[in-house]
């Protein structure tokens, strides 16, 4: 299987329950190396852009107004099979549907304010890396 890395961020809700070192942890536990991070307060224009694919949606106006609510915490994870086991350990977008055990579940309290993001593929992975950390500031390896 071969090595990748993903994009976590820990969402307002989380960071403001003071989760983001158990989240951090959590993922830590579950083979993940913690690659890059960072602490950052997103303004309108970075989640905007972040979220651009969903800008016809009628919940991105609050996607974006939670988002910029108070400060993230930003992170890139390396596994083998990054994509998908961050995913599995993460759960379903909606924290009633995901499954016990997961972050969302753990920590999400509904499909808006859901604890974390991250990367929906190999490809998005490498696009939402890349708008948040430079180069240099990701420790090489995994292309
Ligand atoms: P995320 O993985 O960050 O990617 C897009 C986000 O949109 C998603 O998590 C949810 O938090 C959010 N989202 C999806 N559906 C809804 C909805 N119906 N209402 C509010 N937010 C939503």
């Amino acid at each position: 299987m071969a090595l990748e890395r993903t994009l976590c961020i820990v969402k307002p809700d989380a960071v403001e329950k003071n989760k983001a070192g158990h989240i951090l942890a959590k993922l830590e536990e579950s083979g993940f190396t913690v690659v890059a991070l960072k602490r950052t307060h997103l303004s309108r224009q970075v989640a905007e852009g972040f979220y651009a694919v969903h800008k016809a949606r009628p919940f991105f106006g609050e996607l974006v107004q939670f988002m910029t609510r108070s400060p993230v915490v930003i992170a890139v994870l390396e596994r083998d099979n990054a994509v998908v086991q961050y995913r599995g350990v993460m759960g379903a977008t909606d924290p009633a549907k995901a499954d016990a055990g997961t972050i969302r579940k753990l920590y999400g309290a509904n499909v808006g304010e859901n604890a974390v993001h991250g990367s929906d593929s190999l490809d998005n992975a490498k696009i939402e890396i890349a708008y948040f950390f430079a180069a240099s500031e990701v420790a090489p390896s995994a292309g």
